[in-house]
Formats: structure tokens, C-alpha cells, sequence
């Protein structure tokens, strides 16, 4: 083995965060964590993850499991595709009775079974495979992605450099530890080889990177073009009728959909029509960030009479049963200080 990988390894052994989920080689737990931490930080999954395996300890626990309970669990952590392709998962591979993804066959290797499960990637196999199977496959997300573009001073973009990135983890992985491997590499990404201002002088791998000998570890990877950002403006009013909320389940073809919300429209003209003769009383309002969206929300309170019959009541108590999206949840603690 090389240079590098006694250097990283030595590092990770004596640096790597103690986490949850670094405590067991149970492919469904590091499953579950590998997909909570796709686009949420380490600190925010803990806490989502030690409840998740309270409530569902197994797979065939996560099988027999509804969508609203799943999405509830969720809640708060954002992107909830990732729910529901657990949820998939967990039920096909029951359905099918494929324990393989437990245990391997003699013929088949973890990470062939692991890609034929709905809802599971070559990240997620790759991380599944060499972490619980240590089986010797690469994986690649954003970090190891910058990892390797300061490495080799590569300053290719976006399909290109994830491609050469695979290649370049393929040719590298570990033979005899490749789940810690595969874990060093973003560890470092997530602690020093961080994307603005690298902390190459604490560097396992200083004397290896390319980009650093040439000073050019603030110029990898390859700032991409920014997606323009859309600003958006919704109005939520929050009907309460007798003590209790009124609320209805969004689309299946809208974001967030199948969770649910108090009535949301960009134009306040519908709120209006839907509630006529009503006086909504301002609860303020608040900018809320996905992807490439900014959304000021305004909050208002509607008091009503008499219950509408095409909204779901629910006494306050019951309201976090409901999964709500984010800035709903915070309209809703708006709305109950002007109640
Ligand atoms: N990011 C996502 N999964 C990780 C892991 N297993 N170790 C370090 N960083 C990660």
C-alpha cells in the first residue's frame, strides 16, 4: 500500500469522530445513516438516527411501517424522497424475500445485491458494502469529489471530474480496509479538505496533494456556475375553528408532496376566496431557503365559525403527529402567538 494510505488511515484511526452508526456493522444501520447524512451535516442526523433505529430496529421493523409515520419521523430533516426510497427499500427487499442483502451469497458479492434494492445508488452501495461487507469497493460523494480534485490537481467540473473521481477511487480503494478507507477519505473532506479554506497545514495528505504543492487547493474543484436563485412569495393562513387547526395534505406531484400544511398560495387573492368575509391577523413572516428558492413567507391567523369541511382538523395537541415541512411547523409557532 502506498504512502497515502498508511498516512490517512493512521489519521482516521487516531481522529475519527465517534458516532453512532461507527458503533455497529448492521448494513441496515449504516444504510439508514448513509442516507440521513446525503445532504444533512453529521451533527443535525444523530439524534434523527438514534430514533429512527429505536422505532424501526430492522428492516422487517422498517417494512411493515406506513408513509405518514416515516415521513413524521423525518420531519425536519428535509429532502424526504430519501424516507420514502427507505421505506421502498426496506419492502422490496422483504417482499422478495432477498436476505441477501443481510448476507451475501457465495457467488454474489454485497455490492451486486445492494444495487438491485429500489432507492439504493453506487454511493450508497459503495458505502454499504466496503463499511458492514468489507468488501472492496469505491465509493464517491461531494468530499471524496474534492478530495480527489486537490489531490490530483485535477480542475475538471461537474460530470467530468465525477467521473474521473470514481475512476481514481476505484484504482485506490483499500484492499484489506476498505470501508475505513472509504470513511477516512470523507472524513477528511468533512474536517480539513473542507470547501473554503482548507486546513492543509493539519493535513495527513499535504505532502501527497498536487493542488496544495502548487497552491491551487482554493481553486479545486472547479467553481461551477451558481443556478440563479428564484424568489417566491407565499401566503399560509392558519385556520383555527373551535380550538382546532385546519390542515390538507399537498399533492403528489408537489414538493413536499403527501405531507401537509396549513392553506399555502403565492397568490393571496385565492386565500381570500377561500375564506370569504374572514379577517386574517398578521403573524409575520419569515425567508425560507430549498435549493434555488427563496421564499418569504407571510403568516396570518384566520379565526373561523364554522369548520371547513375540505380541511382535516387537528386540536393542537395532535399537530405533531402530522408531518409538516419546515417553514410550515414555523408559521404554525407564529400563528399560535397572535391566537
Ligand atoms: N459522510 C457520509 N457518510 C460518512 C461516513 N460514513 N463517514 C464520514 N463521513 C461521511
Amino acid at each position: 500500500m502506498s504512502a497515502l494510505h498508511h498516512s490517512l488511515l493512521n489519521w482516521f484511526d487516531a481522529n475519527q469522530r465517534d458516532l453512532p452508526w461507527r458503533r455497529t456493522k448492521d448494513p441496515y444501520a449504516i444504510w439508514v445513516s448513509e442516507i440521513m447524512l446525503q445532504q444533512t451535516q453529521v451533527a443535525t442526523v444523530i439524534p434523527y438516527f438514534e430514533r429512527w433505529m429505536r422505532r424501526f430496529p430492522s428492516i422487517e421493523a422498517l417494512a411493515q411501517a406506513e408513509e405518514p409515520e416515516i415521513l413524521a419521523l423525518w420531519q425536519g430533516l428535509g429532502y424526504y424522497r430519501r424516507a420514502r426510497q427507505l421505506l421502498a427499500g426496506a419492502r422490496s427487499i422483504v417482499e422478495t424475500g432477498r436476505t441477501s442483502f443481510l448476507a451475501p451469497q457465495p457467488h454474489q458479492s454485497a455490492i451486486e445485491s445492494l444495487l438491485a434494492v429500489p432507492g439504493i445508488g453506487p454511493y450508497t452501495a459503495g458505502a454499504i458494502a466496503s463499511i458492514a461487507f468489507n468488501e472492496s469497493v469505491p465509493l464517491v460523494d461531494g468530499n471524496v469529489e474534492r478530495v480527489y480534485s486537490r489531490l490530483t490537481d485535477d480542475d475538471s467540473e461537474r460530470t467530468e471530474l465525477k467521473k474521473r473521481a470514481w475512476t481514481w477511487a476505484e484504482a485506490n480503494v483499500h484492499p484489506q480496509r476498505p470501508g475505513d478507507w472509504n470513511q477516512a477519505l470523507m472524513e477528511l473532506g468533512a474536517t480539513i479538505c473542507k470547501p473554503i479554506d482548507p486546513r492543509c497545514g493539519e493535513c495527513p495528505a499535504s505532502s501527497f496533494c498536487l493542488a496544495y504543492e502548487r497552491g491551487n487547493q482554493n481553486l479545486r474543484p472547479t467553481p461551477i456556475q451558481k443556478v440563479k436563485t428564484i424568489s417566491l412569495t407565499h401566503h399560509v393562513w392558519v385556520p383555527v375553528c373551535h380550538g382546532e387547526f385546519g390542515l390538507r395534505q399537498i399533492s403528489q406531484n408537489q414538493w413536499w408532496g403527501g405531507m401537509w400544511e396549513f392553506p399555502r398560495e403565492p397568490e393571496i387573492s385565492v386565500l381570500e376566496a377561500k375564506f370569504p368575509g374572514t379577517w386574517p391577523e398578521s403573524a409575520g413572516s419569515f425567508r425560507h431557503s430549498v435549493t434555488n428558492h427563496r421564499i418569504q413567507v407571510h403568516v396570518s391567523l384566520v379565526r373561523l365559525s364554522a369548520f371547513d369541511p375540505e380541511l382535516t382538523w387537528v386540536p393542537r395537541e395532535a399537530i405533531p403527529q402530522y408531518a409538516l415541512p419546515s417553514p410550515q411547523r414555523k408559521a404554525f409557532l407564529l400563528a399560535l402567538r397572535v391566537l
